[in-house]
């Protein structure tokens, strides 16, 4: 609108000029309303891009919690085919009473973040990672690839649709995505549904833990299971999370923060907690559980690479026995809506390892990876080629 102000203004002042200055004029307008249509911005002869006005949102105070923002991105697959897919205002979905995802749970999800770095660009963090994952977990629950390309283009879109709920650099927060998949077509008899929708939201979010993101976490040996020998533990599908809710229910009103899930078999090895990976530190060695129940996490893989290549650290990816914990000298989880959340206590039916970092600070090691990928997630340190790909 400004734009226009402006130009009537100059009209008004050059009209008698002659009609060369008009004919610029009316061309000049109509590539206004063209790129506002387009893009909520102007020109005046010269691209002028529109600052980006943020959301009146305390942001530093922000929760792990949905809040709704302008747009998501909605595709649907019917008849062999996804259509187009498109940006929407709608936050609500209507389906059919017997859609497979309310019947069978036929549904799989992603999570992974949008950025502000120092110099305000907007920058997300290896999204084509969880474009392969979520094709992996739709293979398993027989539900249609939504392709990695698209979905890396479908996260483009949606943050940068929804740029002014970015939240700044340096406020603690993130914004959030959540690309997921399901059954939206009924199905009676035990069956893949006949149809789907692949939705991605974003939502603007503080820490996981309540606490703030280093404060360490208690956590208990759950007795429940997570994932069976050969079921979906290792893909992210909304089953895993529905069965895993009683463990976390129970551990919240115990007073944890978190479960420790054992592999269900021996239930002896360490595997992973409800929503993130398990990472332990001795001497300069960087420890994962090495399992095929337990999900790849993206943050992970990526500190693997950051405790090599950063922090001159030896890797092992192998089986962890939990009685070897005591030996540890940092515990602690990592995930997208986790970070590295450093790990003070596990109760294990009342014995308790006290790790030696304590429940006042998070470890050294733990807080240098956890700088160095935060670094990395907001450009302050050179990324690993392909790791970060601007909103633009
Ligand atoms: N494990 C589980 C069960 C999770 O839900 C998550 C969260 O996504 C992770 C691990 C961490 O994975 P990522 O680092 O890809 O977010
Ligand atoms: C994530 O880290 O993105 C997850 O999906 C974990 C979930 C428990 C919030």
């Amino acid at each position: 609108m400004v734009n226009y102000i402006i130009d009537y203004v100059l009209f008004e002042e050059l009209i008698p000029v002659n009609l060369i200055i008009f004919w610029m004029w009316c061309i000049t307008i109509v590539a206004e309303i063209y790129l506002f249509a387009q893009n909520g911005y102007g020109l005046v002869f010269v691209e002028r891009r529109k600052t980006m006005e943020k959301k009146n949102l305390d942001w530093g105070k922000l929760t792990f919690s949905y809040q709704p923002t302008d747009y998501r991105y909605v595709a649907n697959w019917e008849n062999g085919s996804w259509d187009d897919g498109e940006l929407s205002t709608e936050p609500t979905v209507t389906m059919s009473e017997c859609a497979g995802v309310l019947q069978y749970a036929q549904a799989v999800f992603e999570g992974l973040k949008a950025y502000t770095t120092k110099d305000g660009r907007i920058v997300t963090f290896r999204p084509d990672l969880n474009g392969e994952r979520i094709e992996r977990s739709a293979k398993r629950l027989v539900m249609p690839v939504f392709p990695k390309e698209r979905f890396v283009d479908a996260v483009k879109k949606v943050v940068k649709a929804n740029e002014a709920w970015v939240p700044p650099f340096g406020s603690g927060a993130t914004l959030y995505l959540r690309p997921f998949l399901f059954g939206i077509g009924p199905v009676i008899g035990v069956a893949p549904a006949p149809s789907y929708q692949f939705r991605m939201f974003a939502t603007p979010v503080g820490p996981y833990f309540p606490g703030g993101a280093v404060k360490p976490i208690r956590v208990k040996v759950s007795d429940y299971d997570r994932a069976a020998p050969v079921g979906t533990g290792d893909i992210k599908a909304g089953l895993n999370y529905a069965m895993s809710l009683r463990a976390i229910d129970e551990a919240h009103r115990e007073g944890f923060n978190e479960n420790f899930y054992l592999d269900s078999k021996t239930r002896t090895n360490l595997e992973e907690t409800g929503g993130a990976n398990i990472i332990c530190i001795k001497g300069n060695k960087f420890i994962t559980p090495k399992s095929n129940t337990i999900l790849p996490s993206v943050t992970r893989r990526s500190l693997e690479v950051v405790a090599k290549d950063y922090l001159g650290m030896e890797v092992e990816e192998r089986v962890i026995p939990f009685t070897e914990l005591k030996e540890m000298d940092e515990i602690g989880v990592c995930g997208t809506a986790a970070v590295i959340a450093p790990v003070g206590e596990i109760n294990d039916h009342g014995d308790v390892i006290k790790v030696p970092t304590g429940m006042e600070k998070c470890g050294p090691v733990l807080k240098k990876l956890r700088d160095t990928l935060t670094g990395i997630q907001m450009c302050e340190i050179e990324a690993p080629e392909g790791w970060i790909v601007e909103i633009k």
